[in-house]
């Protein structure tokens, strides 16, 4: 056996605790995996008189970070948000030690710097638990599609905001009402938004894209809606038109450039990501050579999310006991980031409208009018006698187009309002 390899972890939450966890209680087979003992060298945490989980030896808490750092053969940073995370890490990659992280957040800020760092200091950077918790994500599209040429990722990689839709989708309840029950549950926060207005997923949407398509795509490039506007007449008409309403992020490649976006989608009840229910996520792969793909599993949680930080520590570890180095970020790609008014959707509309001769033909019309072509319309009775509800679905149009047909539609006096637009994905 080699000297031990010593691995220290920023941030004792619920993450931190299981990585511990499982270091400790899983050494013996960490050794023989990696060829050398993996030992902890300690766990900075901002005040070591916090009781904590008893998997946590007390005494290898410290608030000396620095110190801590420099003592350490692996960082593990898992405390979250910008700072200090990003100042440790960049002391960890400096003092040459190999970094691994969840912060998916940091990542999306901060990715380039940090990866630059760690390429110029000659360290690894593994951060498989920063997209959709255990699941294996990052590695499979930064390594093993390596030699494909992805061309779209549609994920739900965001648990909270599933189990929110699931839980409309399955009990007809209302927004409102879910959330509350999930933060009482302590599935969501106290303060949902990262959540449910799309933050996390466009974090995670930002990195995938980055690794799919070999090129830098921040935070900035994606466009994001959250699920905060859904409704429980949304949901049921989406159950009448074969569909379940899901949060999705998507990057996909068009011939001008690639595009990044995180919104609620009808995703039809054949897709494989319809049957994703509860807090679980998935990533949906479509790849020239390889076709199809699905990862399923976990994408939150203490012991699941620390699966995935073992993996990279056991990788890190590896590379310090027998030489050599994990991937590279490759970016030499520059397809320019298309905004969301250039991306082509299938869209669904909700309306109602006075229910009056001629009005079915204004309002095709006023699609046809903007190029939008309609694929199909139901109509159904509205309380009022003399009203109508319609639901259009269109053949795949631009945003912007549709973004025009929606300012022709609301200037029509036969339109009362539009209850809801959504897009339809996965088919
Ligand atoms: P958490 O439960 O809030 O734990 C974070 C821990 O870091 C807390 O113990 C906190 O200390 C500590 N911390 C925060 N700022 C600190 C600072 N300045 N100095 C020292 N300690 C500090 O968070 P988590 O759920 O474990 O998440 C950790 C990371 O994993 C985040 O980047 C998150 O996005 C990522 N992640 C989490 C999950 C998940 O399911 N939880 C899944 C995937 C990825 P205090 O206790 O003193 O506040
Ligand atoms: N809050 C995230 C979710 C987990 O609900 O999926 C951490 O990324």
């Amino acid at each position: 056996m080699k000297d031990p390899v010593k691995v220290a972890v920023l941030g004792c939450g619920t993450v931190g605790t299981q990585v511990v966890r499982l270091l400790t209680e899983q050494a013996d087979d960490l050794a023989w995996r990696v060829g050398a003992p993996v030992t902890l060298a300690g766990v900075y945490v901002r005040d070591t008189s916090v009781p904590r989980d008893a998997v946590v030896p007390v005494d290898a808490l410290t608030s000396d970070a620095d110190a801590l750092i420099a003592s350490a053969d692996v960082v593990v940073e898992v405390m979250g948000g910008l700072e200090p995370a990003r100042t440790m890490i960049l002391k960890a990659i400096e003092a040459g030690a190999g970094v691994v992280t969840a912060n998916k957040a940091l990542l999306a800020a901060h990715g380039p710097e940090l990866y630059e760092a760690a390429d110029a200091a000659g360290v690894d950077m593994y951060y498989e638990a920063a997209v959709a918790g255990a699941i294996p994500i990052v590695r499979p599209v930064r390594e093993s599609l390596a030699g494909d040429h992805i061309t779209r990722i549609l994920g739900i990689v965001n648990g909270t905001t599933n189990y929110v839709l699931d839980e409309m989708t399955t009990k007809g309840l209302a927004y409102g009402d879910v959330v509350a029950e999930a933060q009482r549950l302590g599935y969501a926060e106290a303060d949902p938004t990262a959540d449910v207005e799309g933050f996390d997923a466009a974090a995670k949407a930002a990195i995938l894209a980055s690794l799919a398509f070999h090129q830098r795509v921040s935070l900035d490039d994606v466009f994001r809606e959250g699920i905060s506007q859904v409704t429980k007449d949304d949901v049921a008409a989406a159950a009448e038109s074969g569909h379940v309403i899901k949060l999705l992020a998507i990057a996909e490649r068009a011939a001008d450039g690639v595009a990044v976006r995180v919104h609620p989608a009808l995703v039809p009840l054949a897709h494989p990501l319809a049957g994703v229910h509860g807090a679980f996520n998935a990533v949906f792969i479509e790849a020239e050579a390889a076709g199809e793909l699905m990862f399923y599993g976990q994408g939150a949680g203490g012991a699941p999310t620390a699966s995935a930080v073992l993996g990279d520590i056991v990788s890190v570890a590896r590379h310090r006991a027998q030489g050599g180095r994990g991937p590279l970020e490759s970016h030499y790609a520059d397809h320019p980031v298309l905004s969301i008014d250039a991306v082509s959707s299938r869209f669904q509309l909700r309306m109602h409208v006075v229910d009056r001769p001629g009005m079915l033909a204004s309002i095709a019309s006023t699609l046809g009018n903007r190029g939008v072509s309609i694929e199909t319309v139901r109509q159904k009775p509205a309380q009022h006698e003399t009203h109508a509800e319609l639901v259009i679905a269109t053949h795949r149009a631009p945003e912007s187009d549709m973004a025009r047909v929606l300012e022709d539609l609301r200037a029509l006096d036969a339109v009362l309002d539009i209850s809801s637009v959504l897009r339809i994905e996965g088919e």
